[in-house]
Formats: structure tokens, sequence, C-alpha cells
């Protein structure tokens, strides 16, 4: 639930600034963030996991990795769980301390391997059996010792979008966990390696609770396998995944109500599955979610340039398109849209397109809609996570710029690109 993003007399806010002026000041498209909402759902993921005494938080940077907002989220007290040298880089740069960084990915190259060993990162999480080999040769090269997880594959369906499940077994991440025994006992003899935990992550938007309990089901078996072989491990890291509510994001009594929300994952009894089946003694646990903690801060406000009806179709065509958030294109996701003034105007269906010349460019097909005329804003909510940071130049358009904002302050965190940056 949003409630740094709202109505007040009809006109939609981030925090105490009217989006209209945000808009005005900074042009559209534009990203906005609410620097409240991500510290208002940090605050639930500490609370909710703190009866596991010692629980890290290491935030998923490929949600967002907008310099600012990691500062914002390294100062409510995260860790950071990257993908590349990349990554790593911006997180060590906005202040995450190297020891509280893991380096996950299922093709790291050697210069990520490198990059993290010479920086001194916490975890390198290996996926293969030849990944393992290669980090012990370069960790050797480099005279260090690389601290390891293992990332099972534990063979769950996360009952997501298909092309964010990453947790069955013809996946293809991590090790399979019917093998993991036998990459865990030649870790523990190789050479410059320190086998320190076990890692899953099985997708993204997950919004059942029975995935995590099966995923913490196999870790569990697979833990008291590893100590049978005399492995004991410090770290389990069970991976995010934690689903939002994109439907009804706003609630008025001015906008139509979407009627198949989608179920979300409590919080609470999601701690406490993960504290009965995986507490051991001398073992920290770890989640890494990214989603939940920045999709509900974010809003992509965008003008209607022109309005036009086809086959009995409206179409609604806006400033901003699938180069700027892709999450409907990759996945026919849904984002509220709403009209950043709000009028007693009647709905009726449109679809809300871009001006990328491909079919996918569309933000909503067959939408409630108010009447919209061009030069209107609309805001499209729940683009906090997996917006940006997948934005490209796709039709050589330049990307949107990057507000945030606290209280009735406002900062551009990222500038608007201009057509010089296209060379
Ligand atoms: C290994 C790993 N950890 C964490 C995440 C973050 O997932 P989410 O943003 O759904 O919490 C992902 C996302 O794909 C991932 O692949």
């Amino acid at each position: 639930m949003t409630d740094k993003i709202r109505y007040e007399q009809n006109l939609l806010h981030v925090e105490d600034i009217p989006a209209a002026d945000l808009a005005e000041k900074f042009g559209t498209p534009l990203y906005v963030y609410s620097g409240g909402q991500i510290a208002r759902n940090f605050g639930l993921l500490q609370k909710a996991f703190s009866v596991i005494p010692g629980a890290k938080i290491l935030y998923a940077l490929k949600a967002n990795s907008n310099p600012e907002i990691l500062r914002h989220i390294c100062s409510l007290g995260a860790g950071a769980d990257t993908v590349s040298a990349g990554e790593i880089f911006l997180a060590l740069r906005s202040g995450f301390a190297p020891g509280s960084i893991s380096l996950a990915g299922v093709g790291k190259t050697d210069l990520d391997i490198d990059f993290a060993l010479s920086r001194g990162i916490g975890t390198i999480i290996v996926e293969s059996n030849e990944e393992l080999k290669v980090v012990s040769e370069r960790a050797s090269a480099l005279g260090r010792t690389a601290t390891v997880s293992l990332r099972i594959n534990p063979d769950v369906d996360a009952r997501t979008h298909p092309h964010i499940s990453t947790g069955l077994k013809e996946n293809k991440f991590g090790i399979n966990i019917d093998k993991a025994g036998e990459t865990a006992a030649r870790a523990v003899k190789m050479k410059n390696i320190e086998l320190v935990g076990i890692h899953s992550h099985i997708g993204s938007q997950v919004t059942e609770h029975a995935p995590f309990e099966e995923a913490a089901d196999s870790i569990r078996k697979f833990v008291l396998d590893l100590k049978k072989r005399g492995i004991e491990i410090k770290q389990i890291d069970v991976g995010g995944g934690i689903g939002v509510r994109y439907r009804n994001a706003i609630k008025h009594d001015l906008l139509p109500v979407e009627k198949k929300e989608e179920p979300v994952i409590n919080l609470n009894s999601l701690a406490k599955v993960i504290k009965d089946r995986l507490s051991f003694p001398g073992c920290e646990i770890a989640i890494e979610p990214g989603r939940y903690i920045v999709a509900e801060s974010g809003v992509l406000l965008t003008r209607v340039l022109y309005r036009k009806e086809s086959a009995g179709r409206r179409f609604i065509v806006v400033d901003a398109g699938m180069n700027d958030m892709m999450r409907h294109a990759l996945y026919s996701a849904y984002h509220q849209i709403v009209p950043v003034k709000l009028k007693d105007s009647g709905f009726s269906p449109a679809d809300v397109v871009g001006p990328v010349c491909e079919t996918t460019d569309a933000f909503a097909v067959q939408r409630e809609l108010p009447a919209l005329n061009r030069g209107d804003l609309v805001a499209i909510l729940t683009v906090g996570a997996y917006g940006y940071s997948i934005a490209s130049n796709y039709n050589s358009r330049p990307k949107p710029a990057e507000v945030f904002v606290e209280k009735d302050s406002a900062r551009v965190v990222r500038d608007r690109e201009t057509l010089d940056d296209l060379i």
C-alpha cells in the first residue's frame, strides 16, 4: 500500500508535493520516488524479520540502482545484493560496507569476480562447479581467499510470471539441489575458498507463502545433509522475491476499483516460516528483497500527447514509452494509471500507449480511464522497481530524469538525458 503517494483535494501528491508541480518543473516523462515510502517498506521488513536474531536485509540493487536511492537504503541499515562489478561499484560508492555486499549472478565474468575479490566483498554466491573452480583460480591469482556461498536450485515453482521464475530445475539458476552436496564437499577442500553459506532465490513478485515454505523445507533438508557430511555453514540467504500489490495501489471514490487484486505475502508469517525452518546455532539468516523495498515508492509522470480512435478502440498516446518502463512490454505487467488531477468525468476503456515503434509499447490495454485531453498528466504507479533500471535508449530516446522527494523537498537525482548523451 502506498500512503506517501495519494490524492489531496483531488490532486495527486508525492509526499507533500503536488505531482503536477514536479512535472511542470522537471518535465515529463519523469520518475519520482518517495523517500518516505522506501523507509516505510524497509521498516516493515525490519520489524517482521526482527523475530530472527541478527537477520540481515540485503537490498537487491537490480530493482533500482540510482545512487541516491542506494544511499538512502544504506542509511536505513541494509546490506547490498549485487550481480555485477557495476553494481558492486555503485554499492561501494553509495556507502555500503564491503562486508555487507554479496555478489550473485549466473554468469559472472572474471572482471566481476576479480572486482569482488579485490574489494573484499562479503560473499560470492557461486552457481556452478565450473564457476567454483574459476573463483578459486582467481582468488589464488590475487592472493586472496574467496568467501563463498552456494546457490542451490531447490526445484520449487514460485507461481509467478515464467520470465521471473528462477527456482525450477529447468531454470538456468543455481546448482541442482541433488548435486549441490557434492559441490559443497569439493568446495571445502579447495584452495582459496572458504565455504560459508547457502543461497536460494526462487523468483520475483511471489505473492503466495507456499513456494517460500517449500524452498525453506528444501534448504533445511540440504543443511542437515551437509551437517552429515561434516560441513557446517554460517549463513543462509533465502533470496528476495516478496511481491507487491500493483492493483488498487491508490483507492479513491473517483477511481475505478480493480476487482482482481493480487494477494500479498504476510511478512510476519513469512519471517516465521523462515525462522522455524532455518534457525541453526551459529548460522545467520539473510533475505535480499529489491521490489518490496522500492516498487511502491515510484511513479512515472507522463503527459498525454494525442488521442485517437481505431476500430472502436480509444488510444491515449503518452510521452513515456516502453524504453522508459518495460514491465508491461516484458511481462504484460499491470500498473495502475491515474490522472494527476481527478475529475468526476466518468470512465471508459482505453489503451495507454507510448511513442515507440512496437505494438507492445503499451502501459495498459482496455483499461477504465477518465476523459483525457492533450497535455493532461497521468501517473503510472508502482514503478520504483525494475522501472528505470531496465530503461533503454530504444528508438534513440533520451532516458527520463529521476527526482527524489522527501516531505516538501524534491531534488533531481539523475538528470534527463539530452540528445548529446545519445552519442
Ligand atoms: C538472486 C536474486 N536475489 C534477489 C532478487 C530480488 O528480487 P525481488 O526484487 O523480487 O525481491 C533477484 C531478482 O531477480 C535475484 O535474482
